[in-house]
């Protein structure tokens, strides 16, 4: 990959208060991301899984700078994003755009397609004259696969799948290098999501846009992710190459969650139980609760995420043959488990 730097994620933690009672006072810190390091490169896309309540929309704000991280820091293009203020970090924020789960919610409802388009071009001044933006709108629609008469039409006047082609049209003008996704097609029924995700790949290549896409539906992330992060409480306990992980998913957890996608109930093999909170993280490994293979090193000392080197031959295959891989990179597997060789 060209640019190993565009956005890295060094030591980043977030902790939340938690509140409590009738006056809601802070009744102790939530670790919604602890000590996450992670990059994503240029042209890469980077899928970010977990359970629900594991950090990943925490950290997607880290990333997009909404979001100060309690401690660590956030680099972009090489450069520290936590060290940047004012006109500086706004001249900064159209390197990346977040795209959330609900297109309803990311558009003005007062707002025609084409003011919605226009906004972030103004905002950046990258409008030009009138009949500059008129056409930078018409093209951006084109784009995105919306004929140019939907400029007139307001957002109560689009199916879901159309409003989130105009969100992701408004997010292209300001011509970022990495569109940070969160459920982007959890709103959308399953044809138009494939339609979605269909056109977020045909923009990478076009646009050689990076993705940071985060998503519960392990299919699309596997036709998505050249590479995958797995978070559990807070915390990165795999990355692979999207291929290596869904053939070989190596800490128990990703088994976990691989199985729970892919197989039915009575095969998954590997104990569920309540997901612990990330409120009362007990000493050692965070996953040992629902462990299969714990043993008392679990207990006394946390895993470190660390390089680690899974049989070739894989002992599992848990995606079926119909789900489409996307191929990664060829950087080394990270695991945070003991008993993982
Ligand atoms: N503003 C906040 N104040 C307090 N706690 C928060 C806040 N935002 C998130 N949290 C807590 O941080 C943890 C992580 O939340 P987050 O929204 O990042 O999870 P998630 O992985 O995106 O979940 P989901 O898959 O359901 O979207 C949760 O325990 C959540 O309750
Ligand atoms: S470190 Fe121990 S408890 Fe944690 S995932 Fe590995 S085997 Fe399981
Ligand atoms: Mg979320």
């Amino acid at each position: 990959m060209a640019d190993p730097r565009l956005l890295e994620l060094r030591d980043v933690t977030v902790t939340f208060p938690v509140r409590a009672g009738p006056w809601r006072r802070v009744a102790g810190q939530v670790r919604a991301v602890d000590r996450v390091n992670l990059s994503v490169a240029s042209g890469e896309s980077l899928g970010l899984v977990g359970e629900s309540g594991c950090g990943k929309t925490t950290l997607a704000k880290v990333a997009a700078a909404l979001l100060k991280p309690s401690s660590g820091e956030v680099w972009f293009e090489g450069e520290r994003l936590s060290a940047m203020t004012g006109s500086r970090l706004r001249q900064m924020r159209r390197r990346w755009q977040l795209i959330f789960q609900d297109p309803a919610n990311a558009l003005n409802p007062r707002f025609t397609v084409r003011q919605a388009i226009e906004e972030p071009l103004i905002i950046h001044r990258l409008d030009g004259t009138v009949a500059d933006r008129r056409n930078t709108v018409a093209a951006l629609l084109d784009k995105v696969g919306l004929a140019e008469t939907f400029a007139d039409r307001l957002p109560s006047e689009l199916s879901g799948g159309e409003r989130q082609r105009v969100v992701i049209a408004r997010a292209l003008a300001v011509q970022p290098r990495l569109l940070i996704c969160d459920e982007p097609i959890a709103s959308l029924d399953v044809s138009i999501g494939a339609q979605m995700l269909e056109l977020l790949r045909d923009l990478q290549r076009r646009e050689h846009l990076s993705y940071l896409f985060i998503s519960h539906d392990l299919r699309s992330v596997a036709s998505m992710a050249h590479r995958v992060a797995v978070m559990y409480l807070g915390a990165v306990v795999e990355v692979a190459s999207t291929e290596a992980l869904f053939r070989v998913p190596w800490h128990p957890y990703t088994e976990l969650l691989l199985r729970s996608a892919f197989q039915p109930l009575s095969a998954q093999g590997v104990a569920g139980g309540e997901a612990p909170s990330a409120l009362h993280l007990s000493s050692g490994c965070r996953f040992r609760a629902r462990c299969p293979l714990a043993e008392q090193i679990c207990v006394d000392q946390e895993p470190a995420l660390i390089p680690k080197n899974p049989p070739y031959e894989p002992a599992l295959r848990l995606a079926p043959p119909s789900v489409g891989l996307a191929q990664g990179s060829a950087s080394p597997r990270l695991v945070a488990c003991h008993k993982r060789p």
